[in-house]
């Protein structure tokens, strides 16, 4: 039977964990088309790069990956890093690379509590608690410019300059994404991370444009809270979030902060957006290949599921999406869960519960 609408995903599994829990993903979505009556499909196509490809041909990906890349309607991607390969050469040479080449300039990180799965947070139980972190994904902090010189000097003389680029139209494009989405959310709230008092041109420059950029959302409330602060805030007063706007660098981190708080790392999902759709966008999890797990049948595949189901909303399949959302509460809620979350299962055991909790969707 040929589908009405077949989605064509490019899998990119890469390293450790990110092998397992983009197998589980894919699980979940071939079932949910497998429900759909023929009303849509997945072509996956699943390409080999990461660490081990690396060390077969000294490069993280195929030279004309990104040429490869661009025929598909989405990559879905695991986690890449692996101890044989520098952290900063198998970043750059693969998930850094798609997301640049690819202009996926919007980060959209969720924070979402899970029924039956304990929150280090004091308020996690009585507030209805979920945000999301808008990430500047292009710029800031990882724009990749610098550089090292001076090494010839002799032992401890090297330098080395890593900067960060913050234009008027790249902070101008994240807020504006950040405040439509606070649009669509029931509390209408951006709240700005800086850290201008001491990065006194970037930073400042971040300050104006979300000013000027909040005058035209006036039904959107607006705070600019210190980094710093924003970290103590995402503890102490969560309830008080909704949309997070940040820096490349700033929301990467606050986004590991609001995944742990939830419970673990392991259920982060997460989308690096292309809004224009000129290039594929990017559906993984925020954890990374977690080597101390890997190859254990262990880790927690519902970041990696969640970001499917992000990808299902990017292809239209807004109630899909759902589905999937409440097949994965379902499956926490009935206990089967992970070790990270205080379980005793396996990955395919919660795997398989989320897509039995499927048809109950
Ligand atoms: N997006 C990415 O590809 C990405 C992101 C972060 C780190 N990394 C890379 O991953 C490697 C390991 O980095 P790290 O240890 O700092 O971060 P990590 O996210 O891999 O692991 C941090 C901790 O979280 C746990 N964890 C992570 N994912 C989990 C899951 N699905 N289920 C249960 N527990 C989980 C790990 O066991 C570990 O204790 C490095 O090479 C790093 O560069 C890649």
């Amino acid at each position: 039977m040929t589908a009405e609408q077949t989605f064509r995903i490019a899998a990119v599994p890469a390293d450790g964990v990110g092998i397992e829990v983009v197998e589980s993903g894919r699980a979940v979505l071939d079932a949910l088309a497998a429900r759909s009556n023929g009303r849509f499909a997945f072509d996956w196509t699943e390409f080999p790069w990461g660490s081990a490809y690396y060390a077969e041909h000294g490069k993280m990906m195929a030279d004309d990956g990104l040429e490869q890349l661009k025929a598909f309607d989405a990559v879905y991607f695991g986690a890449v890093g692996w101890p044989t390969v520098p952290d900063h050469v198998s970043l750059w040479g693969l998930r850094l690379r798609i997301c640049q080449n690819f202009d996926q300039w919007a980060n959209v990180r969720p924070v979402e509590f899970l029924p039956g799965v304990p929150s280090s947070l004091r308020t996690a139980d009585r507030d209805d608690l979920d945000w999301v972190v808008v990430r500047e994904n292009s710029e800031g902090e990882y724009a990749g410019l610098g550089g090292r010189n001076l090494a010839a000097r002799g032992a401890g003389s090297e330098v080395a300059v890593q900067s960060a680029l913050f234009t008027e139209t790249g902070c101008e494009r994240i807020m504006r994404f950040a405040f439509d989405l606070a649009r669509t959310r029931a509390r209408k709230k951006v709240s700005s991370v800086t850290k201008s008092n001491a990065q006194q041109y970037g930073m400042v420059l971040w300050d104006e444009v979300f000013e000027r950029v909040a005058a035209d959302y006036p039904d959107v409330e607006t705070e600019s809270v210190l980094v710093d602060a924003m970290a103590a805030k995402f503890v102490l007063r969560p309830e008080d979030l909704s949309v997070v706007v940040a820096s490349n660098l700033h929301a990467d981190i606050l986004s590991d902060l609001g995944s742990a708080i939830t419970g673990s790392l392991g259920l982060a999902a997460s989308a690096n957006l292309n809004p224009e759709r000129r290039f594929p966008s990017m559906f993984e999890p925020v954890h990374g290949s977690a080597p101390d797990i890997a190859g254990q049948g262990l880790c927690n595949p519902l970041g990696a599921i969640g970001s499917a189901a992000l990808m299902l909303e990017h292809f239209g399949l807004g109630d899909e999406a759902k589905t999937v959302r409440r097949a994965i509460e379902a499956t926490t809620g009935s206990g089967i869960r992970t070790r990270d979350v205080g379980g005793t299962s396996t990955s395919a055991e919660v795997t398989d519960a989320v897509i039995g909790h499927l048809d109950n969707g």
